[in-house]
């Protein structure tokens, strides 16, 4: 059940969507009861409601997450089915009723590993805090071989087929969602991966995106990005005014490509912030560009980099680049910005006005101090 929002393009306002998404709910029939798992964004309520027209009973609403978009028609279906009850995590319930007002005695927590026996079809709820609220939980359906992961594993898209089957589409909307939204939750996921490694499922049915029916292929490129190993990438943010900071990028870029990195240039002012996160996931290396405004780095290289701090990537290296009109606390400020990252500063090239040849050279030692840390990480 649920909706494949085809025209949706930004997700909490922050988030671009390129591709749409869905909100993808299920419903689970045993012979004795049945059990309905997440439901829809709000706006998409009245959808849910005419799929759920003809289901006499929902015994359980099992909400996995309580973001509003798998919630928001969770009030609906309890006005519906005055029978139903909803079964979340222990710190869902709060977050469900302070977010959504539902009334607190309609509520039964589940426990980690806990069964719930629908009449020859069970669910067990397996915990998995921080993918990517601290409330989040994925439900087992062993007699089925289904694994219902909501956000985890999903993929923001839309597309008219059940199935992922191999589309390589599907697989990068799935590393965009994982830089996005599950990137700083890194460690955490690599230990719910190894849970999941102990059940047995044929499919995983995320509440975003086609249904895996090949779960190996999704399972092992998380483990990938959840790994410390990072790849010879190095991911090149930057803005530039007047063409100066600009001209040392290019510089760079090119010194570092005939080195053997590769290099994922960003110009802030028309980056899809979804490529440079993706970028992210695998990179040993970020140089940030930036001209001074205000004494500072400019705006938007501010955003990028705080977000950067924020999805709290595995790169190793780190440089600062740029130039300024007479003086500079860029380095300072940029600095101040990015706790979070554990990088070794490789160094910093700054030139005031248009880069001349001992900028150059500096770049070139630049690239050559990058070229020797990714040949040894
Ligand atoms: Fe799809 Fe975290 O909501």
């Amino acid at each position: 059940m649920g909706y494949v929002d085809w025209n949706r393009r930004l997700f909490d306002s922050l988030i671009p969507l390129p591709d749409g998404t869905s909100y993808n709910a299920y419903l689970v029939r045993g012979s004795e009861k049945t059990a309905l798992i997440d439901t829809v964004d709000p706006a998409m309520a009245g959808v849910l409601k005419g799929q759920l027209a003809d289901v006499e009973r929902i015994d359980y609403l099992v909400s996995q997450h309580a973001e509003q978009d798998h919630s928001g028609a969770v009030p609906l279906v309890l006005e519906m089915h005055e029978e139903c009850t909803v079964l979340c995590s222990p710190k869902a319930k709060d977050l469900l009723v302070d977010h959504l007002g539902i009334p607190a005695e309609r509520v039964r927590t589940v426990e980690d590993g806990e069964a719930l026996p629908l009449g020859g079809k069970t669910l067990r709820f397996i915990h998995t805090p921080w993918v990517h609220w601290p409330e989040t939980m994925v439900s087992h359906l062993p007699e089925d071989r289904i694994l219902f992961s909501c956000d985890f594993l999903g993929s923001h898209v839309a597309m008219s087929g059940l199935y992922a089957g191999g589309d390589p589409r599907v697989y990068e909307a799935a590393k965009r969602y994982y830089a996005e939204i599950m990137m700083p939750f890194r460690k955490m996921i690599r230990n719910h991966l190894k849970k999941l490694r102990g059940l047995e499922f044929d499919r995983i049915a995320p509440s975003h995106g086609p249904v895996y029916d090949d779960p190996e292929r999704i399972l092992s490129a998380y483990e990938g990005w959840v790994s410390d190993e990072v790849s010879n990438i190095a991911v090149i943010p930057y803005v530039s005014m007047h063409g100066s900071t600009e001209a040392m990028v290019d510089h760079l870029a090119a010194a570092l490509a005939e080195r053997g990195v590769t290099v994922e240039k960003f110009e802030l002012s028309v980056t899809d912030i979804g490529k440079l996160a993706m970028a992210l996931v695998d990179a040993a290396t970020i140089v940030i560009g930036t001209p001074t405004v205000h004494g500072g780095p400019h705006p938007a290289v501010y955003s990028a980099t705080h977000l950067a701090n924020a999805l709290r990537p595995k790169l190793k290296y780190a440089a600062i680049i740029g130039s300024y009109g007479w003086g500079t606390q860029a380095v300072e400020k940029i600095s101040a910005l990015i706790p979070n990252l554990k990088v070794e500063v490789l160094g910093t090239v700054l030139c005031k006005g248009r880069p001349a040849e001992g900028t150059f050279a500096e770049l070139n030692s630049l690239a050559e101090a990058v070229r020797e840390r990714h040949a040894s990480a």
